[in-house]
């Protein structure tokens, strides 16, 4: 079987997805195409969206803007996408068309993969800057970890408030201002980075200062370009761990790759030639 895959979003024409799947195919000894559909947001999304199911797709991922838009037009949607409330990976399967979440299993993973202790001791302290559709895939995975408190602060409080609603009785969560969070940050075992502050071409931007940074903290941030961003510079010369973002894309897409094959690609040793295929762009 030849395995016709995709990349759905606006705009991706440089994503790195088409390369990390050719990896997978090529080490699971599959074959296969990933290609390019970028989704222009002035064309009919309905057409393109029947125009690529009647072109024999196995799946397709689904990146920005798309992940909450795809939903209506599929036929079953997996519980945690439907609580996560998006989706970015979709299977083809006996007809129906399934919408799965993989963005927040990818980032718990890649998490575990590096910092395996942290997940020893569910007491630790979390703060959660930001509230948009990655905080909420975040969240909600560390909630299903079972950590005692995951706070969250962001620019609007509403928003904030909307994910704690996806807390168990089990989690705490209070919402903060990110004026807040600066000046408490020295309480806090693990800091995650998830709005777009950061992001290549304004790279010398910070949502919050590491002034009272504590150098026990570890620093998550799931922007990856750049793979250091000035949050996780400044995090790491104040003696801090880190985390860096491109290992969340990476497992994100070996588990949207075991959902369309039933074959999970060790993704390990890819982590540094992604690394050296970001900086070369
Ligand atoms: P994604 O789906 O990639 O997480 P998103 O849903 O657009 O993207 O969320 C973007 C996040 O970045 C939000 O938390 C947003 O804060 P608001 O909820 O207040 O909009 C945050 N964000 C974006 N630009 C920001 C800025 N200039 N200052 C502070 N926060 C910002």
């Amino acid at each position: 079987m030849k395995y016709k895959l995709g990349l759905i979003g606006f705009p991706i024409k440089r994503s790195l997805s088409p390369w990390i799947h050719q990896q997978f195919l090529k080490r699971a000894d599959l074959e296969g195409d990933y290609s390019i559909q970028e989704i222009d947001p002035d064309d009919s999304f309905e057409e393109e969206i029947d125009r690529l199911k009647n072109s024999q797709f196995d799946g397709f991922n689904v990146t920005v803007p798309y992940k909450k838009r795809i939903i209506d037009f599929l036929d079953q949607l997996d519980e945690d996408a439907r609580t996560i409330g998006a989706v970015n990976t979709v299977v083809h399967r006996n007809g129906k068309w399934t919408g799965y979440n993989t963005d927040w299993t990818g980032y718990i993973t890649s998490l575990k993969h590096h910092y395996p202790s942290f997940f020893q001791k569910k007491v630790s302290n979390i703060l959660l800057i930001g509230a948009g559709g990655a905080a909420r895939g975040i969240y909600y995975g560390l909630v299903k970890e079972g950590f005692a408190r995951i706070d969250i602060a962001n620019r609007t409080q509403a928003s904030a408030e909307v994910i704690a609603g996806l807390g168990e009785k089990n989690t705490n969560t209070s919402i903060m201002t990110l004026e807040d969070a600066e000046s408490s940050l020295g309480g806090y075992d693990l800091i995650i980075q998830t709005t777009n502050i950061g992001m290549k071409p304004n790279v010398s931007d910070m949502i919050i200062s590491l002034d009272k940074l504590c150098e026990h903290s570890l620093v998550s941030d799931i922007v990856y370009q750049p793979i250091e961003t000035e949050f996780l510079h400044q995090a790491s010369q104040r003696g801090a761990s880190i985390h860096y973002g491109h290992t969340m894309l990476l497992y994100q897409a070996q588990y949207a790759f075991e959902l369309w094959t039933s074959k999970k690609v060790p993704a390990d040793n890819m982590e540094q030639q992604l690394q050296h295929k970001l900086e070369g762009r």
